[in-house]
């Protein structure tokens, strides 16, 4: 996580403080009664909310205000100052908001306000809406039709045998046995009966036919659509690796995957993980939390070198490697033998089981059956559209025209798919808005975590401010010039303005 809130004396904003304490884009952190609140001013507006954000308590203290908004350091959240709704994923719920006084020279926080009711959205109302996929673009789409006062019926049809979870958790927290089973379900069951989604689990779309506007499931049964949203995901690469097909060989997109793993994790003394990307790489650090020896088998010469450079994957190799994790790097799994695995060089390591992490593919079946246009993924506008009208995509799955980079490209961020459900959401509401979000993703290795903003798929320059070593850095990635992306290390703050700044 970020830098923690300063433990700064909490002022009582009941009580009022000097104006002047306060300056044009500021906040204080103080309390009102129990609660933590946070007085914040824009221009001469003054607004006062909780000082926790609802993703994960971030604090707001320690973010940025834009305009009437303010952003968590530590994910990117985005808040409205006006009624605390959460603007922008990854927090889903609202923050609560105080009515703020001007006394002369002072500032006053009075009473908490009551939480407020949006207006229905203006626009066409689909007779109902099905969405395929429950994970963060499902998800966050199925809240967002709701949140907008879409009445009629909204279901969300789920291959996982789970309802919908904190993804990113599996690889982390739980997986290191420092999160419980209860925190990785975004909701209760019961937000989804009071919702009224008709949430269905364990269930495939097996075809959708995109002229009669129905979707086929894997029981033989129909449902027709008024609006559509693919928001199917990816899957793990599975390579051909002669015995990857033996149950000691794992892999991790759902909960019931980190599950399977940590029951492993119980008893092993020694895990090979294939792969040295982020999730192969959180899966080596939460793996050494709990005691377990950890090689890491990769073609790179360094970890994560595609995405960030050379210069960060050594640096995160070393963070590696100083919890004593074990690298083959420049090599592939030439072949797995029950315990035993073979290595490109002919060396070989023994271990208990293994994990591999080499990427994941965009579930693409569905949609390609349903005749829609494709670009490695399925191909959508600026508004979200496919090629079928009336159908939506969202999340993993989409590969959309990004009007930082102008490019189109696709990505695999949990924080990126749920805007992009949020967005879907609103245009499948007929709200025609174009999705032009900056790209953002965090990643943990131990007590560093790297945030990035923006997408840089090739660079020509990388520029390095700051250390490395200390966790106090920003990484620039140039091409032509231009700022493609921000990578910081222990500067959130940093992250969020290089964030406004794209955005801008
Ligand atoms: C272990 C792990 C850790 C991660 N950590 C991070 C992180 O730290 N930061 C970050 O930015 N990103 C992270 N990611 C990536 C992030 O989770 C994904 O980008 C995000 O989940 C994509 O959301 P999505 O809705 O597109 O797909 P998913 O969340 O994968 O959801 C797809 C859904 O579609 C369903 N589905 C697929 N086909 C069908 C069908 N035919 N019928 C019905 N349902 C179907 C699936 O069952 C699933 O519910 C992580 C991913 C994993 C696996
Ligand atoms: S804690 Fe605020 S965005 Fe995650």
């Amino acid at each position: 996580m970020g830098a923690e809130t300063k433990d700064q004396a909490k002022v009582d904003l009941s009580k009022g403080i000097a104006a002047s304490t306060l300056p044009d884009g500021g906040m204080i952190l103080g309390r009102v009664g129990d609660d933590d609140v946070v007085l914040a001013r824009s221009g001469t507006e003054l607004f006062a909310v909780r000082a926790q954000c609802s993703h994960y308590r971030g604090p707001l203290v320690d973010g940025i205000i834009v305009g009437d908004t303010v952003r968590c350091p530590w994910h990117h959240a985005c808040f409205s100052l006006r009624t605390g709704e959460a603007l922008r994923a990854p927090a889903l719920d609202p923050i609560p908001c105080w009515r703020v006084d001007r006394q002369g020279d002072r500032i006053v926080v009075r009473e908490k306000l009551p939480a407020t009711q949006l207006s229905p959205a203006a626009g066409q109302r689909p007779s109902s809406i099905v969405i395929v996929g429950g994970g963060a673009a499902g998800v966050a789409a199925a809240e967002m039709v709701r949140r907008r006062g879409y009445g009629g019926p909204v279901t969300l049809i789920s291959a996982d045998a789970d309802p919908p979870i904190d993804r990113p958790n599996l690889s982390k927290d739980f997986l290191a046995g420092e999160a419980q089973d209860d925190w990785i379900p975004l909701w209760p069951n019961d937000f989804y009966v009071e919702h009224h989604i008709d949430l269905m689990l364990n269930r495939r779309v097996s075809s959708i036919d995109t002229a009669k506007r129905t979707v086929r499931l894997d029981d033989g049964s129909e449902r027709e659509y008024g609006a559509l949203l693919l928001a199917t995901g990816a899957d793990p690469v599975r390579p051909p690796v002669p015995g990857a097909e033996d149950d000691r060989v794992r892999y991790l997109r759902s909960f019931a995957d980190s599950r399977a793993i940590v029951e492993r994790a119980a008893t092993a003394k020694h895990v090979v993980v294939v792969g040295a990307g982020f999730i192969g790489l959180e899966v080596a650090a939460s793996l050494r939390a709990r005691g377990i020896a950890v090689d890491v088998v990769a073609p790179e010469s360094a970890p994560l070198e595609k995405v960030m450079g050379i210069e960060v994957g050594r640096f995160v190799r070393s963070l590696h490697e100083k919890q004593g994790v074990t690298f083959h790097m420049g090599q592939t799994v030439a072949r797995i033998d029950g315990r035993t695995v073979t290595l490109s060089s002919g060396a070989s390591v023994d271990c208990d089981f293994v994990v591999i992490g080499v990427g994941v593919k965009p579930s693409v079946a569905l949609a390609e059956q349903a005749g829609l246009a494709m670009d490695r993924g399925i191909s959508v506008n600026e508004y979200l559209e496919t090629s079928a009208p009336g159908v939506f995509a969202a999340g993993d799955v989409a590969r959309w025209p990004d009007p930082h980079t102008g490019e189109r490209i696709r990505v695999e961020h949990w924080v990126v798919a749920e805007r992009q459900g949020q967005t879907a959401a609103r245009n499948l509401l007929g709200a025609r808005e174009r999705f032009d979000a900056v790209p953002f993703f965090w990643s943990r290795h131990y007590d560093a975590t790297i945030n990035y903003v923006g997408h840089a798929e090739r660079w020509d320059d990388v520029a390095i401010d700051g250390s490395l070593e200390a966790l106090d850095c920003s990484i620039v990635y140039r091409r032509g010039g231009k700022i493609l992306a921000i990578a910081t290390v222990g500067r959130d703050r940093a992250s969020l303005e290089a964030e406004a700044r794209m955005e801008a």
